[in-house]
């Protein structure tokens, strides 16, 4: 095992105390988010690589929200525009930073964490197209971060301690990502998701 692959762990759990320490719900959040996106590639019998980059992009695809100022992240009424510009940075800033572990001092990039890093770019892109940062569709959008974009909106819809938002049932918030399905979510990673959650 290389020095990379010994830190790998450990830079994913300092940067997901990063992230609970700023936020505690999104670091409790993103720790199920985590867990979930594995036990869904699991179930889609995927390799070690992309339970691997699941777990770790799952744990930390809102990372980026450290560079979200507190006042935005915690606003309790609608946001404007420039709040949500700030908002919608979080995706490309969050890779940025898991990338920026792979940069040797001579502007090498190692690519170490490629895997994860797209994930997180992704997680708020849209089968449609109409997710942001890239607007990307389809299978434009990598795999781990279709399977995030799922758990992602599942978690945050059932999410007990969420005081800002209605609370969903398990059914009702599956019932949401079924009636997406093709649009919203890629419809062949929702079954997987339905019998994932319906365990848990
Ligand atoms: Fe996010």
């Amino acid at each position: 095992m290389g020095p990379i692959e010994e830190m790998r762990p450990r830079l994913a759990l300092a940067f997901s105390e990063a992230v609970a320490a700023y936020d505690l719900a999104t670091g409790e959040h993103s720790r199920r988010v985590g867990a979930l996106a594995r036990a869904v590639g699991v179930t889609l019998t995927l390799g070690e690589a992309d339970l691997e980059a699941l777990t770790y992009a799952g744990m930390l695809h809102d990372l980026g929200k450290l560079g979200v100022p507190e006042r935005t992240l915690g606003w309790p009424g609608s946001l404007d525009a420039a709040q949500w510009r700030e908002i919608r940075r979080h995706p490309t800033v969050g890779a940025g930073m898991v990338r920026s572990c792979c940069m040797q001092p001579e502007g090498y990039y190692c690519g170490e964490f490629e895997l994860v890093a797209t994930g997180i770019e992704a997680h708020h892109e849209r089968f449609d197209g109409s997710g942001y940062p890239a607007g990307y569709a389809g299978e434009e959008i990598s795999l781990i971060g279709r399977i995030l974009a799922l758990v992602d909106v599942y978690d945050s819809m059932t999410e007990e301690r969420n005081y800002r938002r209605h609370v969903f049932s398990s059914n009702e918030a599956l019932d949401y990502l079924a009636e997406n399905s093709g649009t919203l979510f890629d419809p062949g990673l929702v079954p997987a998701v339905v019998e994932v959650a319906r365990r848990t």
